[in-house]
C-alpha cells in the first residue's frame, strides 16, 4: 500500500513488530462503517463518481458478510485492519477500491474506528452496570428491614439494615455509570477528514461523515484529532473506579461467606470445590473480581505512559492503545455479569446477621443518645456513662439490654425503664431515619428513587 518509494520489502521481524492486525481486527465493523460514510461523502461532494461509490459500498457489504461468517485471514504484510479491508476491497471490486482512500489517512481512520468502538464499549459497560444495580435493588428491597451489623474498622459499630448496605453499592455504581456516560459524551466527535495530520485539500463535508456515524460534531483540530487518546484513558479510568467498587463488594462476599461469619451461603452456581477438602465451597469468582483492579490500573498506566511526552501529531506509539482497552472492557463485562449472578443468588442468613448485630454492644450509641434526649445530659458525659454500662455488661458477660435497671441506675440515677425501648437492634435501626440513613423507611424511599432513575434512562 505504501511501497512506491522502497526498493525492497521490510524484514520479517519489522513486519512482526509493526503489525497490529492480531489486535485491531476486533474493530472490523467500525472500519467498514467508517469507510461507508467516507465513500458516501466523497461521492456527495463530487470527489469520486457515483459508480465508484456504488462499487465500493457493494464491496464493503460483501466484506462484511464474508468476515461475519468466516472471519478474516490475517496477513502481517497488510499490517492492520484498515489495510486488510482495503486490500480485500481491491480484490473484490478492483480500481474503485483505490479511490476510497482519497482525503483520508489511516491516522484519522484509526482514531475514528477506535472512538466508534469505545463508544459502544461505554454503552455496553453502562448496561452491565445497570444490570448489577437492578440485582442489588431487588435484593435490597427484599432485605430493607433485615438487620445486620454495621462495621467501622471491621469492628461491630452500629446495627444497619442489609438493604441499606446493598444500596451503598447501588450509589457507587450510579457514579460509575455517570463516568462512563461522561466519557461517551466527550469522545463523540468525529476525526474523519483530519487526514494524516493537517486536514485535506479536497472539499470534504466533515459534518456529513460525522452525522452518518452518529457523532455530535467533527473534531475541531486535525493535529489533536489524530493524536488524542484521552477517550481510551478515560474509559480505562472509569473502569478502574468501577473495578474498585466491584472489588470491595467481592471482598465483602468473601468475608461474609467465611465460616466465622456465616452471613451468606454461596450459590452452587458461583462457587467451586476443592480437589482435596470435600467440605469446601470456595468463593473463586468473588476472589477473581477482588483481584481485577490490577488489570484496570495496568491499562491506565500503559495508556498514560504511552501518551506522556508524545509530540504531536500521530506516532506509532499510539498503536499500543487498543489492547489495554479491549482487555479492560472484556474484564469488566465478565466481572459485572458474574457479580450480577452472584448477587441475585446469594443466600443471606438473616437470623445469624441479626444475632451478630446485637452482640458487641452495638446499641451503646443509642443509650448515650437516649441520655442526651431524655435527661438533657451533655453528649460527652452521656458517652462516659454509657462506657461504664458497657464495661459492666462485659463484666457480667451479657448485653446492654440484659442489665437490670437498678444496676444501670447505680451508674447514673437519671436512667429509667424507658431506656430499654432504644436498646434493641430494631429500635436502633428504626431511629436512624435521617435522610440517607439506615432506617427501613429511608432505605425503601431510596430504592424507589433509584428504580425511577434507572427507568428514566
Ligand atoms: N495501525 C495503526 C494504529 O493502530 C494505524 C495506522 C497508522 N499508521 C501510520 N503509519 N501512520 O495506530
Amino acid at each position: 500500500m505504501w511501497g512506491g518509494r522502497f526498493g525492497s520489502g521490510p524484514a520479517a521481524i519489522m513486519q512482526e513488530i509493526n503489525a497490529s492486525i492480531g489486535t485491531d481486527k476486533r474493530m472490523w465493523r467500525e472500519d467498514l462503517d467508517g469507510s461507508r460514510a467516507h465513500a458516501d461523502m466523497l461521492a456527495a461532494q463530487g470527489i469520486i463518481e457515483p459508480a465508484d461509490r456504488d462499487a465500493i459500498l457493494d464491496g464493503l457489504d460483501r466484506i462484511e458478510r464474508e468476515w461475519a461468517e468466516g472471519g478474516l485471514v490475517e496477513d502481517l504484510a497488510l499490517e492492520d485492519i484498515h489495510m486488510h479491508a482495503e486490500a480485500r476491497l481491491k480484490e473484490l471490486v478492483g480500481t474503485p477500491a483505490g479511490r476510497l482512500h482519497t482525503a483520508r489517512s489511516r491516522n484519522d481512520q484509526v482514531a475514528t474506528d477506535f472512538r466508534l468502538w469505545t463508544r459502544r464499549a461505554c454503552d455496553e459497560a453502562g448496561a452491565g452496570l445497570a444490570a448489577l444495580q437492578q440485582a442489588l435493588l431487588d435484593r435490597a428491597e427484599e432485605h430493607a428491614g433485615s438487620i445486620m451489623p454495621g462495621f467501622t474498622h471491621l469492628q461491630s459499630a452500629q446495627p444497619v439494615t442489609l438493604g441499606h448496605h446493598l444500596m451503598a453499592y447501588v450509589e457507587m455504581l450510579r457514579r460509575d455509570r455517570s463516568r462512563v456516560a461522561d466519557c461517551r459524551r466527550r469522545l463523540n466527535e468525529c476525526p474523519l477528514g483530519s487526514a494524516a495530520l493537517a486536514g485535506t485539500g479536497f472539499p470534504v463535508d466533515r459534518e456529513m461523515t460525522a452525522r452518518a456515524l452518529g457523532f455530535d460534531a467533527p473534531t475541531r483540530n486535525s493535529l489533536d484529532a489524530v493524536s488524542d487518546r484521552d477517550f481510551a484513558l478515560e474509559f480505562a479510568q472509569a473502569a478502574l473506579t468501577a473495578g474498585l467498587h466491584l472489588s470491595r463488594l467481592a471482598e465483602e462476599i468473601v468475608i461474609w461467606a467465611s465460616q466465622p461469619y456465616r452471613f451468606v451461603d454461596l450459590p452452587d452456581s458461583f462457587s467451586t470445590g476443592s480437589s482435596i477438602m470435600p467440605q469446601k465451597r470456595n468463593p473463586d469468582a468473588a476472589e477473581l473480581v477482588r483481584a481485577q483492579p490490577g488489570t484496570y490500573l495496568g491499562a491506565v498506566t500503559l495508556l498514560a505512559t504511552m501518551m506522556k511526552g508524545l509530540p504531536l501529531a500521530y506516532a506509532k506509539d499510539l498503536q499500543q492503545d487498543k489492547e489495554p482497552v479491549f482487555k479492560v472492557f472484556d474484564t469488566l463485562q465478565l466481572a459485572l455479569a458474574a457479580m450480577t449472578g452472584m448477587v441475585r443468588e446469594l443466600g443471606f442468613r438473616t437470623e445469624r446477621m441479626r444475632k451478630v448485630a446485637a452482640a458487641g454492644h452495638s446499641t451503646a450509641t443509642d443509650l448515650a443518645d437516649w441520655l442526651v434526649r431524655e435527661a438533657s445530659v451533655p453528649f460527652r458525659e452521656a458517652h462516659h456513662i454509657t462506657g461504664r454500662a458497657v464495661a459492666l455488661a462485659d463484666e457480667k458477660d451479657c448485653t446492654l439490654s440484659d442489665l437490670p435497671l437498678d444496676e444501670l441506675k447505680a451508674i447514673d440515677g437519671r436512667i429509667d425503664a424507658g431506656v430499654f425501648d432504644v436498646l434493641s437492634v430494631d429500635k436502633s435501626v428504626a431511629s436512624r431515619s435521617s435522610f440517607g440513613g439506615t432506617a427501613p423507611d429511608q432505605v425503601r424511599a431510596r430504592i424507589a428513587e433509584a428504580r425511577e432513575e434507572l427507568k428514566a434512562e
